[in-house]
């Protein structure tokens, strides 16, 4: 009850500035389409740039800010035990001033990373496999043996009760794990420290952790790849379902949304999988969307395909009652993370590194418009299947389930 009024009063307060302000930006146009945000990520490492704060500044555009590393382990707890928060509280403070709500991100994940205890340990330093090899590789070979199962339950609840508790009010949602599911060899658990000493427990732990620290945030968890790996997908539901099964609160899943242009599943296919997790009473969210041009520089073809990507993706939100917003992932490539990790790819963002909007830009407000003066019409759900009703729509996940989870069980124990 507290927490819908709030929203709806941040919702309200949205409309209100965008009416005043007059001007039709993404977030302002979302809203009036009846969802909580447009967002994106942004960090104290550009707050210098005073072009770039002029757009994320910009409540019309972005009504909703992900710190895209200030929130990380790495930055939060360098040293064990010593919690600084100075990054992250600038990037609220500013968030606060320009009347923007915050999505938190995140507690526990492979990466971002702080060197003690050799959590953070890469088995691409030491055997020089292409990028992401840290991904695929059994984490076995090389893990650090001087965890015991307590002695890491007792860090990361540390880590997850100090930092979500500095932040209680201020996020809307937190990103609780992220990126657990490996998807290259095994779509079972990702081997990391965490999965490797504790076994998947550690995301309910992580979970239950969250809830005690703040009753209020909502808890999500965040991975890349469920719209297009159907492996991918079937292990997030089973982790929902886990997490769950336990009495445990989980609120959302993020879908990071990382796509690239023409390769971008439709905007039916979109919302089914947003649907999938809806069927078990979560809401969703896009989190970090950003598409991607394989060649540069793109053609005049290429851009338009990649406006459609994008209206796409936003469109599939629209679609699902349950869907509250869309995050992307920079809004400028000039501090987007793909030209750097993907030599060659790239002009991925709305804006480009020199500030100027793509396509994109406008086909997501013309899709808006258009949804609000109900010229275009929202990709309705599919017939419910009648055949697997009975059992309450959660017979399916479960079947699955069992399936997948003998797989994973059984590479568990490898
Ligand atoms: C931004 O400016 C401040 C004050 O001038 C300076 O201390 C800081 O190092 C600068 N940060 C970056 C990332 O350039
Ligand atoms: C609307 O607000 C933005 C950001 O506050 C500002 O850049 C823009 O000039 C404003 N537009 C109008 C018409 O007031
Ligand atoms: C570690 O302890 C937790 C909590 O008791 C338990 O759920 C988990 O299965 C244990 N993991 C291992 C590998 O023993
Ligand atoms: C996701 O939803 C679609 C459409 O309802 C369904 O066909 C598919 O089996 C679901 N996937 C899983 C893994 O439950
Ligand atoms: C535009 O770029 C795409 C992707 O690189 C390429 O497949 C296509 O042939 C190009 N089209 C034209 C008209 O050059
Ligand atoms: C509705 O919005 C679309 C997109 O901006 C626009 O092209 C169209 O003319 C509008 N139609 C009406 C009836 O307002």
């Amino acid at each position: 009850m507290a927490r819908l009024t709030r929203v709806l009063l941040l919702a309200g307060a949205a409309a209100v500035v965008a009416a005043q302000n007059g001007t039709d930006g993404l977030h302002s146009l979302m809203v009036k389409a009846g969802k909580m945000y447009f967002g994106t990520a942004a960090d104290v490492n550009s707050f210098n740039d005073t072009e770039y704060m002029a757009i994320m500044s910009n409540k019309n555009d972005f009504g909703m800010i992900t710190a895209e590393n200030s929130n990380k382990w790495d930055e939060t707890e360098a040293v064990q035990g010593d919690f600084t928060f100075t990054k992250a509280d600038r990037v609220v403070a500013k968030a606060k001033q320009n009347g923007q709500m915050m999505r938190c991100h995140t507690l526990v994940w492979h990466k971002g990373l702080p060197s003690w205890g050799n959590l953070a340990f890469s088995p691409c330093v030491m055997i020089l496999l292409p990028p992401g090899c840290a991904d695929s590789l059994p984490y076995s070979a090389v893990a650090d043996s001087a965890w015991t199962n307590e002695t890491l339950i007792a860090v990361m609840e540390t880590h997850i009760t100090n930092v979500v508790t500095h932040f209680k009010g201020i996020c809307y949602a937190w990103h609780v794990v992220n990126e657990a599911i490996e998807d290259i060899y095994n779509p079972g658990y990702r081997e990391t420290v965490f999965s490797k000493v504790i076994g998947g427990d550690y995301i309910p732990i992580a979970f239950s952790a969250a809830a005690a620290a703040d009753k209020d945030a909502k808890l999500y968890y965040t991975d890349y790849g469920l719209e297009s790996m159907t492996e991918k997908l079937n292990a997030a539901l089973i982790i929902v379902d886990d997490i769950q099964s336990r009495g445990i609160r989980i609120d959302g899943v993020g879908l990071q949304g990382h796509n690239i242009v023409g390769a971008t599943p439709s905007r039916a296919s979109l919302g089914e999988t947003l649907r999938n997790f809806t069927a078990l009473g979560l809401e969703v969210a896009w989190t970090e969307v950003e598409i991607r041009h394989g060649q540069l520089p793109p053609n005049e073809t290429a851009l338009q395909q990649q406006a459609q990507d994008y209206a796409a993706i936003v469109g599939s939100c629209l679609d699902v009652k349950e869907c509250v917003g869309v995050t992307i992932w920079q809004f400028t490539d000039k501090y987007n993370w793909v030209p750097q990790s993907l030599p060659g790819e790239g002009d991925a963002c709305l804006w480009s590194a020199e500030y100027q909007r793509r396509p994109a830009y406008d086909a997501i407000l013309d899709l808006l418009r258009g949804t609000i003066n109900g010229t275009l019409k929202l990709t309705p759900a599919p017939p419910p299947d009648t055949t697997k009703k009975s059992a309450a729509g959660r017979l399916s996940v479960g079947t699955v389930g069992g399936f997948l989870g003998a797989v994973l069980s059984a590479w568990l124990l490898l």
